[in-house]
């Protein structure tokens, strides 16, 4: 048994990239960790050639991820709310998936899991919901493709303002449309994945989970 993790997020051993170590961790099983940014993919061209052949005709590593996909028991999808909706390599990857569908459904009945680290906390009614579109967006494609859906990790992310130097003096500061406008970037904690108890509780049992699933086969 394999499970693949696929992280979208681009800095360097990240949040996003530890939440999901420690989930695939927690399997148990033989894991594959991989990082989109150290991968070329596009998105899909809607050109509908990988319904007869099963294979994209976009000759990037979206064919060798989909492969690995493929090979895979289970997939946990990892990624961040760039403009709060899910990361453009996140997307292009499950875009990419798209090959595995028709007309066997490759997919379909291996467990999977999503992870998302977000910068806007929970709660607030006037800010987006990033984190729940991120979720939804890897859950649906998961449900779509016939797939169970094991559980999701919400990890609470930075915003780039703490750390791009112009945080309080920019008109535009996410900091102050997060957290107030009196707040300035030295009263915001650094959100790290470990001091959030949920979300490391979270990451563990997803993993757990996805092994218990596939031990019950
Ligand atoms: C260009 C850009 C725009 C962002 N916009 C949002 C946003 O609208 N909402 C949000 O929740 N996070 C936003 N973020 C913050 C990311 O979600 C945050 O950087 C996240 O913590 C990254 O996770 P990582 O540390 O695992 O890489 C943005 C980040 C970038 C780089």
């Amino acid at each position: 048994m394999k499970i693949l993790g696929v992280s979208g997020s681009p800095i360097e051993n990240s949040n996003t990239d530890r939440a999901l170590r420690l989930a695939l961790d927690s399997t148990g099983m033989e894991t594959e960790f991989i990082k989109l940014s150290d991968y070329e993919v596009a998105p899909c061209k809607a050109c509908l050639e990988c319904v007869k052949t099963n294979r994209c005709v976009i000759e990037d590593d979206g064919i060798v991820l989909a492969e690995k996909a493929r090979e895979a028991d289970a997939l946990i999808i990892a990624g961040f709310t760039p403009y709060s909706s899910l990361d453009a390599r996140t997307k292009a990857f499950i875009e990419r998936l798209y090959p595995l569908r028709h007309t066997h459904g490759y997919m379909a009945g291996k467990p999977g899991g999503a992870i998302i680290t977000c910068a806007i906390p929970p709660g607030n009614e006037m800010l987006p919901p990033a984190c729940e579109t991120g979720i939804n967006s890897i859950k649906y494609y998961m449900l779509e493709e016939g797939m169970e859906f094991v559980g999701a990790v919400r990890v609470l992310g930075n915003v780039p303002c703490i750390k791009c130097g112009q945080g309080d003096e920019c008109k535009m500061s996410a900091v102050k449309m997060i957290y107030g406008p009196d707040k300035m970037v030295s009263s915001v904690e650094i959100a790290t994945f470990e001091k959030q108890p949920e979300a490391v509780e979270a990451a563990i049992k997803l993993g757990k989970d996805i092994a218990e699933r596939l031990k019950s086969r």
